[in-house]
């Protein structure tokens, strides 16, 4: 079992230097990228994720040169490569190399990069999963395009490590009053038995995962769905909370700001949803 990594479809070292001087992801952030599950050897959600991409290419106007069965492949020849049967599978598209200047070059091939490491067996990780989860509130300091899965992510490494020095899992940003999303998760809170989320608009990012609690988990199971911004002190006041995202999955949320939410432990709707999408991980990867 070794992370690998991948340049336009072929196999390389994870420490290769590959990255050109002037490809303009490195250069500009000029190019999207996304990250996809693998759970027993099997990508979870790949076709949700590549749809993704090829929408947030779209709005960034880099051509696609790539089919989702090309694109699958590349996945599973990661996957048998190197072994990993239980990893993460990180995939950018950038523009393309050209001499550097702000506008987009005439002629430029976009450049794909991947690579693949094991996670999601980090005791850390299922200790928050079960436990729950605190969180901090901090100013979302991002562009307005933010239902692109663009490289620029400043805003979210800054907001995670104020996490991190907080001793937090996840910061979670707020938008002129408005609670928005985590660095890299969405965030659900209950209130009445009602599952609220900011509205899948360009102030968050589209999760996979959200799109799954959203439209299928939820209304499976009979909880009514509200698309709506809140206020953070009405996140405060909820019965429940909790992050979703695809290296996240399902967390609950027992701390906001270093306050309980509720009784401070993890509430039996979140369960029910956490429970839920595990289960639709072994329906699809049968582990
Ligand atoms: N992050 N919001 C943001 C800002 C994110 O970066 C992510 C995912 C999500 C959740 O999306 P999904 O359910 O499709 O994973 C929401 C990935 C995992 C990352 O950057 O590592």
């Amino acid at each position: 079992m070794r992370p690998l990594g991948m340049v336009n479809g072929e196999i390389v070292d994870i420490n290769a230097n590959v990255v050109p001087m002037e490809d303009r992801g490195h250069q500009f952030g000029d190019g999207a990228y996304e990250v996809t599950r693998v759970y027993n050897g099997r990508c979870f959600a790949l076709k949700e994720h590549m749809d993704r991409m090829y929408r947030s290419l779209r709005e960034l106007r880099i051509p696609i040169t790539y089919t989702f069965d090309e694109l699958a492949e590349f996945h599973e020849r990661l996957i048998k490569e190197s072994g990993i049967t239980e990893g993460g599978i990180y995939l950018q598209i950038t523009r393309g190399v050209a001499p550097r200047a702000h506008n987009f070059p005439d002629t430029v091939v976009p450049r794909l990069t991947m690579s693949i490491r094991p996670v999601g067996t980090g005791a850390a990780l299922t200790a928050v999963r079960e436990n729950g989860a605190k969180i901090i509130f901090v100013p979302d300091e991002r562009w307005l395009r933010c239902d692109i899965k663009s490289l620029n992510l400043l805003g979210n490494v800054l907001g995670k490590q104020k996490a991190k020095e907080a001793g937090c899992f996840e910061a979670v940003m707020i938008r002129d009053g408005f609670v928005t999303e985590g660095t890299s998760s969405n965030m659900f809170i209950v209130r009445d038995g009602v599952l609220w989320t900011h509205p899948a608009n360009n102030l968050i990012l589209k999760g996979v995962t959200r799109t799954f609690i959203v439209e299928k988990i939820a209304p499976e199971l009979g909880i009514p769905v509200i698309e709506k911004a809140f206020t953070p002190e009405f996140a405060k006041g909820a019965a429940e909370a909790f992050l979703s995202g695809t290296t996240t999955e399902v967390a609950p949320v027992i701390a906001i700001d270093d306050a309980p939410v509720s009784d401070g432990r993890v509430g039996p709707i979140t369960r029910k949803i956490q429970k839920a999408y595990i289960a639709m991980i072994d329906a699809e990867c049968s582990r």
